[in-house]
């Protein structure tokens, strides 16, 4: 039998982050996972690299990734399907940016159900839009690791390498100014409801996104262990 290389404080469960565009979803979703040695599954990561393999769901995503609208459900939940089933999600996954509707809620929730996970853990990061535009406009990414700056906020030790492995940084194509907008209003029309979905359920945790990155690590990694020891 295969050895159980799981982190000794297991997730066993998905963990999904809600919230809107810059309120911190990768950063916090990447230390998660890495913290309980569990897959960390960006849809918006998982369509840029369709988009620059230049695969039929990369080429049909692209123009509506630029124009900062969100990618039809009939693309994405395929995607979804597809990596949950593989063998690294067996102990629990990270979601960061998914799901984004309700129909890809309820998508999920089937999913889940019939992958025999417990029911999911979602972190919801609470935040006033109006501070979002320099933490997205200063966004810089190492496009080999995906480690994630800020050139005003978390800067690298070198301007445009990556600390971590000497990767180039790169700002996002939708992280220019005219295409936040349209992000933002995407978000409050097709994903904030998940919010009151989600609550209604009684699976919701809200954290105050607007304190540094320390801070909110903490209440996450604290509400984290809170749903672990509760049920
Ligand atoms: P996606 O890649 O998911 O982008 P997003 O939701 O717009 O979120 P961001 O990645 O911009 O922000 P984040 O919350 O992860 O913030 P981060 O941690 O990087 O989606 C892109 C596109 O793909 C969508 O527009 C859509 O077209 C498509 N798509 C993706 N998923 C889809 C789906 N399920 N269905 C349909 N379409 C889909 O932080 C941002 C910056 O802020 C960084 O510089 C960081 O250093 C800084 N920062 C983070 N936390 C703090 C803090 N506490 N204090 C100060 N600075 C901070």
């Amino acid at each position: 039998m295969a050895p159980d290389t799981r982190h000794p404080d297991k997730l066993d469960r998905a963990v999904i982050f809600l919230g809107p565009p810059g309120a911190g979803k990768g950063t916090q979703a990447k230390e998660l996972a890495a913290r309980y040695g569990v897959p960390h599954l960006s849809t918006g990561d998982m369509l840029r690299e369709h988009v620059s393999k230049g695969t039929p769901l990369g080429i049909k995503a692209k123009p509506i990734m630029e124009r900062g609208e969100l990618v039809p459900d009939s693309l994405v939940l395929q995607m979804i399907r597809e990596r949950i089933e593989r063998p690294d999600c067996t102990h629990g996954f990270v979601f960061d940016g998914f799901p984004r509707t309700v129909a890809q809620a309820k998508y999920l929730g089937e999913l889940l159900k019939q992958h025999g996970y417990k029911r999911p853990f979602v972190i919801h990061l609470a935040i006033d839009t109006s501070v979002l535009l320099p933490r997205l406009t200063g966004r810089r990414t190492c496009k080999v690791g995906g480690e994630i700056y800020n050139i005003h906020d978390r800067p690298p030790k070198v301007a445009g390498i990556c600390d971590a492995d000497g990767g180039e940084l790169v700002q996002r194509p939708d992280d220019r100014e005219e295409v936040i907008g349209p992000r933002l209003h995407a978000y409050e029309k097709q994903t904030a409801p998940l919010a009151a979905y989600y609550s209604s359920r009684g699976l919701l945790h809200v954290i105050d996104a607007s304190k540094s990155i320390d801070e909110v690590r903490q209440q996450v990694l604290q509400s984290v262990k809170n749903v672990r020891g509760a049920r």
